[in-house]
């Protein structure tokens, strides 16, 4: 009986196993409680007294060992396991990812973001199928009023009341009714034009809308507010406000920035002067206020629309607006920004 037991101690020894299974075969073979431990216990009343003492000692040995092979074989079944997802050849070289690009009107934006988040600004979204009321009513425009051709709108054929929005001005009246005093938002969006589409001009376009409401602003803080956006995003920069018509806002402005002319680009996009009209601009009407339910006699403020693809195209040098509606990866992959 001794001799059976030193053999089954032989064998746990030596036994290997490379799979959970394996490990488990074995541990019911000895330890559970069909297994062949429990058997070799049964045994020990038959043993002769004078060698109880060995066979129990033997049967503990045969016990202990087979319990520790089942921990170990387990424990390096374990670590085997968590090293198993590395396949291959471990000396190759990795295989580069490749890095993504930003389209360069997601980077002038998110640079335009960056600038005026540095001064207080928040960002506001509005949708691009929009009323009547937010793209013009409400910005003072009403019905028949002739500056509605100043913008050729895209209608919604079925319902004269829907259309494209044409310009982003549409969010700052859906701020002002959602939001009260002090206000300082900037909304960047897409907008639509039925224009002719050329090199500088295209049907839809993109641009940043600013709101800077509270008691007692007045144009010098829109001017300042305007030279040090330009400072930030051209380095600075000689800028200019030349008096202008809006209707939402009393007195209006439109600004010019001091581009320069050294590139093919520049002379297009500058219409050969150098300057680069980039936003409208004024104090808000007092009847823009009112229509969204801002006290006119308390508040007042200022507001501002830019349109960032020609900021984009002078920035990048970018020699034609449609370039950057057309999707080609060729021209994409060429933007990498941090931003
Ligand atoms: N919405 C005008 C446009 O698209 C730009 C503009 C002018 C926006 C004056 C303003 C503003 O907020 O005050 O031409």
């Amino acid at each position: 009986m001794i001799d059976t037991l030193k053999k089954h101690i032989g064998e746990v020894e030596k036994f290997e196993a490379d799979s959970p299974e394996a490990v488990e075969a074995f541990r019911i073979k000895y330890l559970s409680k069909k297994g062949l431990l429990n058997d070799f216990f049964a045994e020990f009343k038959n043993v002769p007294n004078d060698r109880k003492k060995e066979f129990g000692q033997t049967i503990n040995q045969l016990k202990t060992l087979a319990a520790e092979k089942v921990d170990s074989l387990k424990e390096a079944l374990e670590s085997k396991g968590a090293e198993q997802p590395i396949y291959g050849d471990l000396t190759r070289p990795g295989e580069p990812i490749p890095l993504g690009a930003r389209h360069p009107i997601s980077i002038v934006k998110n640079q335009i973001i960056e600038i005026f988040s540095r001064i207080g600004f928040n960002v506001s979204e509005g949708p691009e199928i929009e009323d009547d009321w937010h793209n013009f009513t409400a910005l003072n425009l009403p019905e028949h009023h002739p500056a509605r051709d100043m913008q050729d709108t895209f209608f919604v054929q079925t319902d004269p009341d829907i259309l494209l929005r044409t310009h982003t001005s549409t969010v700052q009246v859906r701020y002002m009714e959602n939001n009260k005093p002090p206000i300082r938002t900037i909304s960047p969006g897409r907008v639509y034009r039925n224009e002719a589409i050329s090199s500088r001009s295209h049907c839809f376009f993109h641009q940043v809308e600013g709101l800077y409401i509270d008691t007692d602003v007045s144009f010098a803080d829109l001017k300042q507010t305007l030279q040090f956006f330009t400072d930030e995003l051209f380095g600075k920069s000689k800028i200019r406000l030349r008096p202008s018509y809006f209707p939402f806002t009393e007195p209006s402005a439109e600004v010019d920035v001091y581009w320069g002319l050294e590139t093919e680009t520049d002379y297009r996009m500058t219409k050969g002067t150098g300057w680069l009209e980039i936003m409208g601009c004024g104090m808000v009407d007092p009847n823009v206020l009112d229509n969204c339910g801002i006290d006119s006699e308390k508040y007042s403020g200022f507001a501002f629309g830019m349109g960032i693809d020609r900021i984009a195209l002078l920035l990048h040098q970018i020699p034609d607006i449609r370039l950057l509606s057309e999707n080609d990866v060729r021209f994409l992959e060429q933007f990498r920004s941090a931003l």
